[in-house]
């Protein structure tokens, strides 16, 4: 019978661990991390991630069955399950640099476990892997364990989205676990979904093998994005031709094979999981021979830059040319509404685009810090600030952020946008004033009415 869960450790706090971790009820749920800031930032009033529902369920589960530590071994110690849910981002040097995933946080953790552990352990991948990890983790924990100490290695990726984490997790499409199909790893599955059966129904817990789940995590993230990449070229179409791109994808996701979501045209997506998934299934398909594959996901990728850029050129474009000297309002900084992450954000992007062009940028983001858009201008210190300080404020509010704009640019589709007062921005800005509505979120003929000139994404007639 599969071993009973009791006490679960879960390595790495960030966006996937920590909300993963808060809505385990019934089991003692340990969660380390070895960035001290952010174990006691998740013992504090003012948890390091914002993510609407987070706050309360953190609060009613902290101290009853949730802990957060900064003892890694400790917690590994105790634990029957672990989970591994450290970063891994893409690699910035050496063989693969820019599309594979770097899984050295993955296996100094993995290591760690081996070394730590005095009994055997059920072992859940719950990063984003390449395909076959699991057998890389194996080796490593086999070669390293202790006389007795057997590990199970499991994949579990996540689903959720930021912005909708909590909601997601209580209430998932589908849990998807893979194991080895032997008696053991077939155990360590059943002793996982005994875990999940605590809030998901039985039909929804999916069993698979393990490298059907790695694979599906991957798959699952690029055909989403490839979704957006597809509505996103219709909306150059649509802008060239006087179509609607909302018209469109809605009379598309009206049929049943296609369905309505995730049709929106945007400015491109963003995110930490996207493009970093599909650069990595871009390297496994070329890492097994299978150019025609990698160049097809490739495209998706390509197909999102493009959007960024025609985004920003059309900005200049509709300027009359030239920004320089220009002050350019940006509304909205994270990579979606409702969270403060800005990883592989749009809006950095176009950010660089108008500093390239000696517009002056002033920014506001109801959830980023102007320490976090500095990180991001400066591309973590690797550019220096000092030659694009003059041309860049951050401010507090999006009227401030708007005063004195030639041209105010929405990158964000924040709710707040919708309700200000553009009758006052408007009072507020040079003429011709300008909105370009990056996420087709406003309400266009009001806007218009009050004199501003709209230009959004995927809609051909300019007033
Ligand atoms: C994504 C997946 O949705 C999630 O299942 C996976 O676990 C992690 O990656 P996330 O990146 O948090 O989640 O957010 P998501 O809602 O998928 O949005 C990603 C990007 O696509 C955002 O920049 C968003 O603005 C953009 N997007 C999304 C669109 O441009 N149009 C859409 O219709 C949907
Ligand atoms: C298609 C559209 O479905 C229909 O809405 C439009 O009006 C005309 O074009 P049709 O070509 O008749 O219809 O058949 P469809 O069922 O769409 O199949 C097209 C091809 O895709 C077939 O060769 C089918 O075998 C293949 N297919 C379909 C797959 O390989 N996999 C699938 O999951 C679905
Ligand atoms: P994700 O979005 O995948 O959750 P994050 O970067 O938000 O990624 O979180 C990953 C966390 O994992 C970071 O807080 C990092 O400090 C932590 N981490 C990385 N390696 C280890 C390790 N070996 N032991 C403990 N924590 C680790």
């Amino acid at each position: 019978a599969p071993v009973v869960v009791k006490k679960i450790c879960c390595i790495g706090a960030g966006y996937v661990g920590g909300p993963t971790c808060a809505v385990i009820p019934n089991i003692q749920v340990t969660i380390v991390d070895l960035n001290k800031a952010r174990i006691d930032a998740w013992n504090s009033d003012n948890l390091p991630i914002y993510e609407p529902g987070l706050d309360e369920v953190v609060k009613e589960a902290r101290g009853r069955n949730l802990f957060f530590s900064t003892d890694v071994d400790k917690a590994i110690e105790e634990a029957d399950l672990i989970f591994v849910s450290v970063n891994t981002p893409t690699k910035k040097s050496g063989i693969g640099a820019g599309f594979a995933a770097d899984l050295n946080y993955l296996q100094l953790a993995t290591r760690r476990i081996a070394e730590v552990s005095t009994s055997s352990k059920i072992v859940v991948e719950k990063s984003t892997v390449p395909c076959r990890t699991a057998d890389a983790m194996r080796t490593i924990l086999e070669a390293n364990s202790k006389p007795g100490c057997t590990f199970d290695i499991l994949s579990n990726p996540e689903f959720l989205a930021e912005g909708t984490a909590i909601a997601d997790l209580f209430n998932p499409d589908r849990v998807l676990i893979g194991s080895l199909q032997t008696e053991s790893g077939l155990s360590a599955c059943g002793s996982l979904a005994a875990v999940y059966s605590n809030w998901v129904k039985k039909d929804q817990i999916l069993t698979v093998g393990l490298w059907s789940s790695e694979l599906s995590k991957l798959a699952a993230n690029a055909m989403l994005a490839q979704r957006i990449s597809s509505v996103n070229a219709l909306s150059a179409i649509c802008e060239a031709t006087g179509a609607n791109i909302d018209e469109v994808a809605y009379a598309v996701g009206k049929d049943t094979r296609v369905g309505p979501k995730f049709l929106k045209a945007s400015v491109g997506f963003g995110g930490s999981c996207f493009q970093k998934d599909i650069l990595n299934l871009v390297y496994l398909s070329e890492s097994l021979h299978l150019p025609h594959v990698a160049k097809y996901w490739r495209a998706v990728v390509e197909m999102n830059e493009y959007q960024k850029d025609r985004f920003a050129h059309k900005v200049v474009e509709t300027l009359f040319n030239t920004i320089t000297g220009k002050k350019i309002a940006m509304l909205g900084w994270a990579f979606k509404k409702d969270t403060g992450d800005t990883r592989e954000s749009p809006a950095i992007s176009i950010a660089n685009h108008f500093l390239s062009e000696k517009a002056r940028i002033t920014i506001y983001d109801p959830q980023v810090g102007e320490d976090q858009i500095w990180l991001d201008l400066t591309d973590y210190g690797a550019i220096p600030a000092e030659p694009i300080k003059p041309n860049v404020s951050i401010q507090k509010s999006a009227e401030d952020a708007c005063k004195g704009a030639e041209a105010i640019v929405v990158c964000t589709e924040w709710d707040e946008f919708k309700t200000l007062d553009w009758e006052k921005i408007y009072a507020n800005c040079p003429r011709p004033a300008f909105v370009f509505d990056g996420r087709l979120m406003l309400d266009r003929k009001k806007l218009q009415k009050i004199g501003f000139t709209v230009v959004t994404i995927g809609t051909g007639d300019r007033v």
